[in-house]
């Protein structure tokens, strides 16, 4: 039987005070300050995963022949910690995350954090510095769990030892300017993933592979880059963080079908549930671009909008490409696009309840943290 993983606590002895932890929350961007503390798990071959340890948030020592540094053995996960009206703390599907973060493990050869693993040491981050979880609705904590190769070594093969890491950053709007339509391009030049490639795991190789095509959708004026299949170049896949959704005047939404290449969204998933709830008939299917630019001409597709952790809902006004520009509805925000994002957020928020069971709560995490005695947690 494997010996159960423990987190052991270390809390920093001197965390920011709550005046300086405020005046950092008043206007929290995206990924830009982090909490106090960190949870870390090592693994190594032989011995599984162990040394589990919640420290102060602090600089990682690695070598630099770490496998990670030249072969990019590393993935991550996105999820959100929500204030709940009672001022209690929930985080929305962390299971779901558990169960995508094993998924791209094995998909880069790496091993795969137990579920329950990965819950607990959210749950300890998050329980530990509960009082940098913001309470306004458009704020929430971002929590970045993540797992990497640290064996030094050239060859070309899977690690030997591996670290995985919890940061936890209080956030608001992805986008600086909060919710306003953005002006996306799609890529002819460079694709995202392709049939057989790591599209649909979450591992950092394929946001490095975006980036390129991300600055020429800078250079033409655009927000993001809308990816298409890597074989026909001709369906919609996903754009860089975040999955589509087209809205159809009848009502009908409808999202891409996951094709292997790109990213099963966990937000995505959610609004096919939120949508049916609100009467709405939600479907995966194939999208060209051919199709989206001829039904928007036509009035058909009525409103198309972005999803993701990072990015809740964002709707897209307008689209940039080598085969034409064009304007998605009246190129403002739409009513159904706003109302799911309003949905989703009363759920994660805690405004209405949560049929779905999707709120994971925190028995223990109070409004203000306090000081935490050393104490180890059983997790297995
Ligand atoms: N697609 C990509 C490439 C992403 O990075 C993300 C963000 O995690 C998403 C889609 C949306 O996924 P989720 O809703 O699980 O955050
Ligand atoms: C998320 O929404 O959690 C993402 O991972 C998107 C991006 C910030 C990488």
């Amino acid at each position: 039987m494997t010996p159960p993983v423990v987190i052991e606590s270390k809390p920093s002895a001197q965390p920011l005070s709550d005046g300086e932890r405020t005046a950092l929350m008043a206007a929290p961007g995206f990924g830009r300050d982090f909490t106090d503390h960190m949870v870390t798990i090592r693994w190594t071959e032989g011995r599984g995963w162990h040394d589990g340890l919640l420290s102060p948030f602090a600089p990682l020592t690695l070598s630099p022949a770490a496998l990670v540094l030249h072969y990019a053995q590393t993935i991550f996960e996105g999820l959100k910690a929500y204030r709940q009206p009672d001022g209690s703390v929930a985080v929305f599907r962390p299971e779901s995350n558990a169960r995508r973060f094993r998924e791209s493990a094995r998909r880069l050869a790496m091993p795969e954090l137990p579920e329950d693993v990965f819950v607990a040491a959210i749950e300890a981050l998050v329980t530990q510095d509960a009082a940098w979880v913001p309470d306004s609705r458009e704020s929430s904590l971002y929590l970045r769990p993540f797992l990497f190769a640290t064996e030094p070594g050239l060859g070309i093969r899977p690690a030997r030892e591996y670290l995985f890491t919890v940061i936890a950053s209080p956030s608001g709007s992805y986008f600086p300017d909060g919710v306003r339509p953005l002006s996306v391009w799609i890529s002819d030049d460079y694709v995202r993933a392709a049939p057989g490639g790591t599209g649909a795991a979450k591992c950092g190789g394929n946001y490095a592979a975006s980036l390129l095509a991300q600055a020429q959708a800078a250079e033409r004026g655009c927000d993001q880059v809308v990816w298409l299949d890597a074989v026909e170049r001709r369906w919609v896949e996903e754009m860089g963080g975040m999955n589509l959704y087209f809205v159809y005047e009848d009502g009908r939404i409808v999202t891409p079908l996951l094709s292997g290449s790109l990213l099963p969204g966990i937000t995505r998933h959610s609004l096919l549930r939120v949508a049916a709830d609100l009467g709405h008939e939600a479907v995966e299917s194939r999208v060209s671009v051919h199709d989206w630019r001829r039904e928007c001409a036509e009035g058909r597709i009525a409103e198309v909008f972005a999803c993701g952790t990072a990015a809740v809902i964002t709707p897209v006004g307008s689209v940039r490409s080598t085969r034409g520009d064009w304007t998605v509805g009246d190129g403002r925000p739409g009513p159904l696009t706003m109302r799911l994002r309003e949905a989703l957020l009363d759920i994660q928020t805690g405004r209405v309840p949560d049929h779905h069971g999707w709120m994971h709560r925190l028995a223990h995490a109070v409004p203000s943290a306090p000081a935490c005695p050393p104490q180890g947690a059983d997790l297995a």
